[in-house]
């Protein structure tokens, strides 16, 4: 491996990666900004692409700032807390568009990232035990990063990581509106008006107050679209159908986790929801049995559908589809293989996960 190299970042990738090119092949350097030059040793050289670590900062952006967090070189868990949020900002709409317009069929001009806070605003976090110390996974290396804050997640949950059990793994959750934390059990939240059980192992959106934003958007799409039947793939425990529910809709949830679908069930009740139903299975064995919707919302994880779940939504051809997605790669390609079928009235984006490089955003499309 070739050490002490001089390099100058061109610009940066999705992931916040800056890309330089050595001899014609493309290298990734984490923690570096566009312009900046640097001295990098190689420490990945694969067939297509090499990963380098900066050994020195030979001239650096007046757009880098120091990161407020001091775990921030040995997590990385936040790739982007060395740009102001507001830059962040910026480069996550920039990139997004970049990559609609370099490989969707679909012309995009995404014109305002919504977003809120920078930090504090996660609900949840997973604390990894080796025995003896309790902390986060290295993002590259799964090295354990004993912690006794994270600047991501709510002060009530940092507030307790000394007291916590340091011999096993520990889940802690905190209520949206941080009336309540639970550790490894069941919690009770809520977004807007709408409450929801929670079990250990369920799911749910992480960020404790843009997540009522996105909801409130797709309900907004909804009223629009004023649907008779909606099927509400990837439903979680069912917290977008009960969101979005009113007495004219009925609506069909469908995940594959047990405790997601029990929870839903019961979130179900205690919302007063009597026009909603759950199926556990996973979306691709079920879908072809599915037919007349008005509405299909999807909110597949960061791998996006499965071909056969496209091949059925053509097949179901709903007047609407709201796509919820945490990848815009993934997106893309689903879109893409939707364009004949489909066009796309709108398109938002969302800073769900700040200081990292994920991007959520909701699609709207409508049948051709
Ligand atoms: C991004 S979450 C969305 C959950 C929910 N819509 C929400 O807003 O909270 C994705 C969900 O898909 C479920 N899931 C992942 N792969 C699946 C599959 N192949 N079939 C059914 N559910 C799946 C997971 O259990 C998870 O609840």
């Amino acid at each position: 491996m070739v050490n002490n190299m001089k390099v100058e970042i061109e610009k940066l990738d999705y992931y916040g990666r800056g890309i330089t090119h050595i001899d014609g092949k493309v290298c990734f350097v984490p923690n570096t900004l566009e312009d900046e030059e640097v001295e990098i040793e190689v420490v990945e050289d694969k067939k297509k692409y090499m990963i380098g670590k900066v050994t020195n900062y030979l001239k650096t952006s007046y757009k880098r700032i120091k990161p407020k967090c001091k775990y921030y070189d040995i997590c990385g868990g936040c790739n982007l807390a060395h740009m102001s949020f507001e830059d962040e900002n910026n480069f996550k709409e920039k990139i997004v568009n970049e990559l609609f317009g370099h490989n969707c069929k679909y012309k995009v001009n995404i014109k305002d990232i919504i977003f809120d806070d920078e930090f504090n605003y996660r609900n949840k976090l997973v604390l990894h035990s080796d025995g003896e110390r309790l902390g986060l996974y290295n993002d590259n290396s799964h090295d354990l990063v004993e912690i006794d804050k994270c600047l991501l997640v709510s002060d009530m949950i940092n507030n307790g990581i000394s007291d916590l059990d340091k011999y096993k793994d520990q889940i802690i959750r905190v209520s949206n509106d941080e009336n309540e934390v639970s550790i490894n059990d069941k919690l009770m939240t809520s977004i807007g008006d709408k409450k929801y059980c929670l079990s250990k192992d369920s799911f749910f959106q992480i960020n404790k107050s843009l997540t009522e934003k996105l909801y409130n958007c797709i309900r907004d799409y909804c009223n629009e679209i004023n649907p008779l039947k909606v099927l509400d793939l990837f439903c979680g425990i069912g917290s977008i159908g009960i969101y979005i529910n009113n007495d004219n809709y009925e609506i069909t949830g469908v995940d594959y986790s047990k405790s997601n679908i029990e929870d839903a069930k019961s979130n179900s009740k205690l919302n007063n929801c009597k026009n909603i139903n759950f199926i556990c299975d996973r979306v691709e064995n079920v879908i072809d049995k599915f037919s007349d919707y008005d509405l299909v919302i999807v909110d597949p994880p960061r791998a996006g559908l499965h071909k056969k779940v496209v091949d059925n939504l053509i097949r179901i051809n709903s007047k609407y589809i709201i796509y919820v997605s945490c990848n815009p790669h993934t997106l893309i390609r689903d879109l893409n293989l939707l364009y004949d079928y489909y066009d796309l009235k709108d398109i938002k984006l969302f800073n769900m996960f700040p200081r990292t490089y994920h991007c959520e955003s909701i699609s709207v499309l409508e049948r051709k």
